[in-house]
């Protein structure tokens, strides 16, 4: 029997998923990971820790199932941005500096200095955010100028995984787009950009479509994972890119809402359009000739985990969202920030910090955590607010990952976008890491085109209206209250 395999390095777990020929899913592993935080505002993994964990669960995922299962191929996905820097034999130079670390202000002020606005918007696309990959190099090389010299090889944490498996150095074009060094029009590194801020292009690893095949799994690879040398690993995507694959976000007209560590807001488009103001990112899609617009909320479900493991009292995350259900929307006046990582949309302020404002004494443990859940979905609105500048409104929202599986927090983001919100049961960018497999493998052209029944979709939430006015007035303080702190945050 024929079947898929998906690894995913994500920032809290390397989740692995088997998926069959009709898109079912039929093993299953995961193997946590932890973040080191050596200062306030950082946040670094080893990359042998993914590997580690990608073994294990790669192991755990097979384990059981039979020897008639044939892997035809390997898709990837993993978080965008992180820095993976190696010397000239392959081996990690430091910690992977991660997408969510704050360190790189000044080098995004001299980025945005030696390339201007001008040159960000028609270079690379992007703002010059502290989370991308080019300013954690300048960093590297203003105070740590040895390590910055030993750099041979600049990867992001799949192509590591990559590496791993295939000994070949590649990236696909999702993921080289949150690089801050990638002519995302044009699909290829951006030669000027590097130039402008003398980082050599000799650094950076080919350009592989997502869903083609990148290599083939090394006989030393093969060992550790248990699985036959030989099998074809796919490009692989960005995680976000590859959730929305793994949710059928592809086309213009529909846009996604994933709820994991961080939270974002996807919309295909058709161009390589970029927000005029530079708020929105504009990336590559894992869909060919396709990009995405996107808005970041840092802290989303780990805003929620940050509350349950100060003040949660042992709950589950289910037993919170189940204690917050019974107070009604707007939290009885109480607003959370949930910038306990900075903010990257709409305000681009790594200096952001959370906030609980408007206790009162009747406030419950109950209501905080509905400010957490109401914070976060208003946090991901105002990106949703911006991508309805630049697009037409989508018909409906996919929500994928974490907080999207619970009916509270779908019934909430329904409200609040007043847009019906229908869930996907496929789990999010190990998913999509598989049908780009099955892509690569030749099941299917190209992702979209991936077999309906591969992607089952839950039951649609619509807006309650009799939630609009109390959504409305809460969203108003919430939007007001970062303005007022404004001085607090700089
Ligand atoms: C996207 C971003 C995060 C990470 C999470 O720009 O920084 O969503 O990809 O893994």
């Amino acid at each position: 029997m024929d079947a898929y395999l998906g690894v995913d390095a994500g920032t809290t777990a390397i989740k692995v998923l088997v998926v069959d020929t009709a898109g079912e899913v039929i093993g299953e592993g995961d193997a946590p990971l932890t973040m080191s935080v050596p200062h306030p505002g950082w946040s670094e993994q080893n990359p042998a820790d993914w590997w580690d964990g990608v073994v294990a669960a790669v192991r755990q995922a097979m384990d059981g199932l039979s020897d008639a299962v044939n892997i035809r191929a390997i898709g990837l996905s993993g978080q965008m941005h992180s820095l993976v820097a190696l010397d000239s034999q392959d081996r990690v130079i430091r910690p992977a500096i991660l997408w969510n670390d704050t360190r790189t202000s000044d080098q995004c002020r001299e980025i945005e200095r030696r390339l201007g606005r001008d040159g960000l918007r028609d270079l690379v696309g992007n703002p010059a955010l502290e989370g991308f990959t080019a300013p954690k190099l300048l960093w590297m090389r203003d105070h740590e100028p040895e390590y910055y010299s030993r750099i041979a090889t600049v990867l992001l944490p799949k192509d590591y995984v990559r590496l791993k498996f295939t000994g070949v150095k590649a990236m696909d074009p999702s993921d080289a787009a949150g690089t801050l060094m990638f002519d995302i029009a044009e699909v290829r590194w951006s030669s000027e950009a590097l130039a402008k801020m003398e980082i050599p292009e000799a650094w950076l690893p080919e350009i592989v479509p997502s869903h083609k095949v990148s290599g083939t799994l090394s006989g030393e690879a093969s060992a550790a994972l248990g699985l036959l040398a030989g099998i074809p690993v796919a490009g692989g995507a960005a995680d976000n890119a590859a959730a929305a694959i793994g949710s059928a976000v592809t086309s213009p007209g529909t846009a996604m809402v994933s709820i994991g560590t961080g939270g974002t807001v996807v919309a295909p488009i058709p161009n390589a359009a970029v927000d005029p103001g530079l708020r929105l990112h504009t990336f590559n899609h894992a869909e060919p000739d396709r990009w995405y617009l996107m808005g970041v909320v840092l802290a989303a479900g780990s805003a929620l985990a940050w509350w349950r493991d100060q003040a949660g009292s042992g709950q589950s995350f289910d037993e919170l969202i189940a204690g917050a259900a019974e107070t009604a929307p707007g939290a009885d006046g109480l607003t959370f920030l949930p910038y306990l990582t900075g903010n990257r949309t709409p305000h681009a302020n790594a200096s952001a910090r959370g906030a609980f404002v408007g206790l009162h004494a009747g406030h419950t443990g109950a209501h905080m955590t509905r400010a957490v859940i109401e914070g976060v979905t208003f946090s991901l609105y105002d990106s949703y607010q911006l991508v309805l500048d630049q697009t037409p409104a989508p018909t409906e929202l996919i929500g994928t990952s974490g907080g999207m599986r619970s009916v509270f927090w779908q019934q909430m983001v329904a409200d609040v976008f007043e847009v019906p919100l229908t869930p996907v049961k496929s789990s999010g960018s190990p998913y999509g890491a598989a049908i780009l497999a099955a892509c690569a493998a030749g099941r299917f052209d190209r992702p979209s085109e991936v077999a309906p029944e591969w992607v089952t979709r839950g039951k649609t939430v619509n807006p309650d209206p009799s939630h609009a006015d109390a959504y409305s007035e809460a969203y108003g303080r919430f939007d007001e209250l970062y303005h007022h702190l404004g001085n607090f945050f700089s």
